[in-house]
């Protein structure tokens, strides 16, 4: 890897090596101009164009334009170019095999292949930037030396491959009580529940609701014993109230960030007027951070970060009518896109950081805020807990798969979000989001039976298996819907796949390779496996063949190779070895269909009620494999290491 530096970078913090440098950006033409760079490269026809991690479009990127500008929408249409986070890092793999990743973090431009332009146009609007550079073989070693360059990715207690309940409207204990017992008396498995922003005392962090939650450490404690955790939900905007601890002792000591007069900046979000945290001054950070005792002195072990792009419904500069809430003034109309989206830069141009005594502009570095609020709470949770936690965040950059996971952000209940849902897996683990996953079942609208199904047969798969959902939808807990035993049947799946999940998430981290690869990652010289956008490599030894379409009871799946096609159906693992080509499969509401790569295997362990009682030490296998490299740890020290795996050997059988 070699970099190329243009003028003096901010410090993103994302690349953890020593990088040498070069003079050039080899293959691109290079153009600066004011306070901007444009890299322009022709591509060739047979050229695939893989990365940007958390954008719309396909695994090829091609055909699209993206902004690497983070944004609070729920907008997830192709003709949105931006979401919830910044992940610069693009792959050209074809007539050359190169990767590039733009760090610097300002707005950033991408058009590749746009309108048929036959090359890829990248904007940076800044003139400083570190252009980092790899050639290699193939598309997959570039990106292994990637993820080696932006540092180990953040390891989860095992409890966190668990399957997690979350609703938008939970509202007191006895709304959590009643999740509990509807996964109790349907004897569906279940390992945390997530508490959203109305667990609080009027959405403000770092506070509980007393009337809905009297007392919340022995509530903890007595889900704990049952094996299940609460994961409550924080903001990044501090309420501004008197009397408000954080708020006052965060304003004592100047950790907040400035508007333009040099006043505390005020930006209205679920709480109303907040300050936001300036999570780049470090010592800010660890104050923030440092505020996550209040939730693990009640016994909490993970934590929900949000609305980090940051968020702003309105703010002192841009009041919307009647304060309502940007996301609403643009749903119901009242604002088109361009307008909202000039508010949101308006509002992004007026505050500013204390970044080494020197003020800078919250625009110039936008895309880093979520990152480093993740960064913040990591770190200190690290120093505070003697053992792993689950943190998970929704705004990001590429160096916070470092500190936790993201899930994607407020999709839909619906298939085209499905699909997504899948799209997204490799390219973000591309760009070291190992721990990932989207909302199951779709967070905006109604969820139904079939929709359900087949995402949780998707999700069982991601590190990150959460079913949520907004306030005011239809209910999507499992056992709301007719023939609960078919969705117990899919989640006993999930469970009797940890140990595999579980052993490939931890090798793939402590050896920086990816968790979910393209399936031409496995293949690179099959014409047909690179075309494939739908068959996801899962660890060293699966290829998932999800069913992504309404009403499809059967799918066509490509094996570039021989291999061994399993079907589960709620109690049996089937197995049929199968030849390389084109095949049709099919899969029932209930059932899950994968693929073991030749001369792999899988470990399956029992069907359990949650993660406490997963024996990664009592398995069965399935595959043609002769042997398999199995991480064995207790899951929650972080004593993790690769000296935990142990070879189980079936060559002499
Ligand atoms: C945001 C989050 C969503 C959450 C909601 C309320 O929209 O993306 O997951 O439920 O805020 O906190």
């Amino acid at each position: 890897m070699y970099k190329k530096v243009f003028g003096t970078p901010f410090e993103t913090y994302a690349i953890t090596q020593t990088v040498p440098e070069t003079d050039e950006v080899k293959y691109f033409s290079v153009k600066e101009e004011g306070n901007q760079i444009t890299f322009t490269l022709p591509l060739e026809n047979n050229d695939i164009v893989y990365g940007l991690g958390e954008t719309m479009g396909g695994l090829n990127k091609r055909g699209g334009r993206y902004i690497s500008f983070n944004t609070d929408t729920a907008d997830h249409q192709d003709s949105n170019p931006s979401l919830y986070a910044s992940h610069n890092f693009l792959i050209v793999d074809g007539s050359i095999h190169f990767g590039v990743f733009f760090d610097t973090p300002a707005r950033v431009l991408f058009e590749i292949d746009y309108c048929n332009s036959g090359e890829i146009k990248v904007v940076c609007e800044t003139d400083c930037v570190n252009v980092y550079q790899i050639e290699q073989e193939n598309a997959y070693l570039i990106t292994r030396e990637f993820l080696s360059a932006i540092g180990r990715a953040y390891i989860p207690p095992l409890w966190a491959f668990g399957y997690g309940q979350s609703r938008f409207g939970y509202m007191n204990e006895a709304d959590f009580e009643a999740v509990v017992q509807g996964h109790e008396e349907n004897q569906l498995p279940l390992d945390y529940i997530c508490m959203d922003i109305d667990y609080m005392d009027r959405f403000i962090d770092f506070t509980v609701d007393k009337k809905r939650f009297p007392d919340l450490k022995t509530f903890v404690a007595k889900l704990k014993e049952k094996g299940i955790q609460l994961v409550p939900i924080v903001d990044a905007g501090i309420k501004i109230e008197p009397g408000n601890a954080v708020y006052e002792e965060g304003v004592a000591k100047g950790y907040f960030c400035k508007n333009k007069e040099d006043g505390l900046f005020q930006a209205g979000v679920w709480p109303g007027m907040t300050h936001f945290t300036d999570f780049l001054n470090s010592d800010a950070r660890a104050w923030f951070g440092n505020q996550y005792r209040f939730y693990t002195e009640q016994g909490l072990e993970g934590f929900w970060n949000d609305m980090n792009e940051p968020a702003i419904f309105y703010s002192e500069y841009t009041k919307g009518p009647k304060k309502l809430n940007m996301i609403l003034d643009m749903l119901l109309g009242r604002f088109r896109k361009e307008e909202i989206e000039a508010r949101r830069i308006r509002d992004y141009q007026s505050f500013f950081h204390q970044v080494n005594g020197k003020k800078v502009c919250h625009y110039d570095v936008h895309n880093i805020y979520g990152y480093f609020m993740t960064m913040a709470a990591s770190e200190q949770l690290d120093k505070i807990l003697d053992h792993r936690f689950l943190l998970f965040a929704r705004s990001s950059y590429i160096g916070a798969g470092r500190y936790g996971g993201i899930w994607t952000g407020d999709n839909t209940s619906c298939w085209e979000h499905l699909k997504l849902n899948v799209l997204h897996m490799p390219s973000l683990n591309m760009c070291g989001f190992l721990y990932s996953g989207a909302d199951t079942g779709g967070f905006m609208g109604n969820t139904n039976r079939e929709l359900l199904l087949r995402w949780l047969a998707v999700s069982a798969f991601t590190p990150l298996m959460r079913n949520h959902c907004g306030k005011g939808v239809a209910r999507q807990e499992c056992y709301v819907f007719e023939k609960v035993e078919e969705f117990k049947d899919i989640l006993s799946f999930r469970y009797r796949m940890i140990p595999y999940l579980y052993s490939e998430y931890m090798k793939a981290a402590l050896t920086g390779d990816m968790f979910i690869k393209p399936l031409a990652f496995g293949f690179p010289e099959d014409d047909w496996a690179r075309k494939v956008d739908d068959q996801l490599l899962v660890g060293g030894s699966i290829m998932m063949t999800p069913i992504l379409e309404e009403g499809a009871m059967s799918r066509s799946v490509y094996l570039p190779e021989q291999m061994t096609m399993v079907k589960y159906d709620g109690k049996e693992f089937h197995t049929m070895p199968m030849s390389a080509g084109m095949h049709q499969i099919e899969a029932r509401l209930n059932e899950v269909v994968f693929f073991v790569l030749k001369d792999k295997l899988v470990p399956i362990g029992k069907a359990v009620n949650n993660t406490s009682e997963v024996d990664l030490k009592d398995l069965q296998f399935l595959g043609d494999g002769q042997g398999y490299e199995m991480y064995i740890d207790d899951g929650m020290t972080k004593e993790y290491d690769l000296k935990n795996i142990v070879y189980i050997d079936f060559s002499a059988i």
